[in-house]
């Protein structure tokens, strides 16, 4: 068997990161990991915890117990925290909006980039967040950076909502926020890496996305295994 890749899929909300790096990951049989929901279960374990976003001493605790993995369940990832099953309650959107707050402190960038590092330091991982190939894995052996436009990545995570929920122009406004957060933090910015491959996916049906990316893994993988 040829080399196990580290795969870095970054790029803004909801531009298709997670639904690439999941289809990639099964096509190869390697390890899809979700940093977003890393953060977003931090966030999850502070406001439990009633932990202000200011209390660097208490954050600091709670990052040297904290417990954040992935199991397969069903065919579905699920993300544990401290042992129990967060997924569904992490992509509420009162912690989503704190997880791009909690995402600038420096000590939990910290602590999530070690982790991450620790998941993907044998190959065979698909890693998707904002920070992969710039921050987590400046080496890794191909990057891809996704976006779309605004609308089209509203809409999209508008359709994943229960029906009635929220109006689309109220996901493009948390959209935007969390955009503008993620890419003005002063650590680990939402940024395009050098020689990351840009993919523009508002065109895109969702297997041309897949077929596009998969088929230039592939030819990384092919290469690699020439030398
Ligand atoms: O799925 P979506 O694109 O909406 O968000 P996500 O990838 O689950 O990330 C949630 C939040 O975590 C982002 O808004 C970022 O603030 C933060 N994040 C980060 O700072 N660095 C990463 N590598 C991944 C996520």
């Amino acid at each position: 068997m040829g080399k196990r890749l580290v795969i870095a899929i970054d790029g803004p909300a909801a531009s298709g990161k997670s639904t690439t790096a999941k289809s990639i990951a099964k096509l190869l049989g390697y390890t899809y990991i979700d940093t977003g929901a890393m953060y977003r279960s931090a966030a999850l374990a502070a406001f439990r915890a009633k932990i202000s976003f200011d209390d660097i001493d208490k954050l600091k605790d709670m990052l040297e117990h904290i417990s954040i993995s992935f199991q397969i369940s069903a065919d579905m990832q699920i993300v544990l925290l401290n042992g129990k099953d967060v997924s569904k309650r992490i992509r509420d959107a009162d912690i989503t909006k704190l997880s791009s707050e909690i995402a600038t402190i420096p000590i939990v960038r910290h602590k999530m980039v070690k982790l991450q590092q620790q998941m993907g330091d044998e190959g065979g991982v698909v890693m998707d967040g904002r920070d992969i190939g710039t921050v987590v894995f400046p080496n890794a052996d191909i990057k891809f950076f996704l976006t779309a436009s605004t609308r089209v990545r509203a809409l999209r995570r508008w359709k994943e909502l229960p029906e009635g929920a929220v109006t689309v122009e109220q996901v493009e406004k948390d959209l935007v926020w969390r955009d503008k957060n993620d890419s003005s933090r002063s650590v680990g910015p939402l940024l395009k890496a050098d020689d990351a491959i840009h993919v523009d996916t508002s065109g895109l049906s969702v297997q041309q996305q897949i077929n596009q990316i998969y088929s230039q893994v592939k030819t990384k993988i092919n290469s690699e295994d020439m030398t």
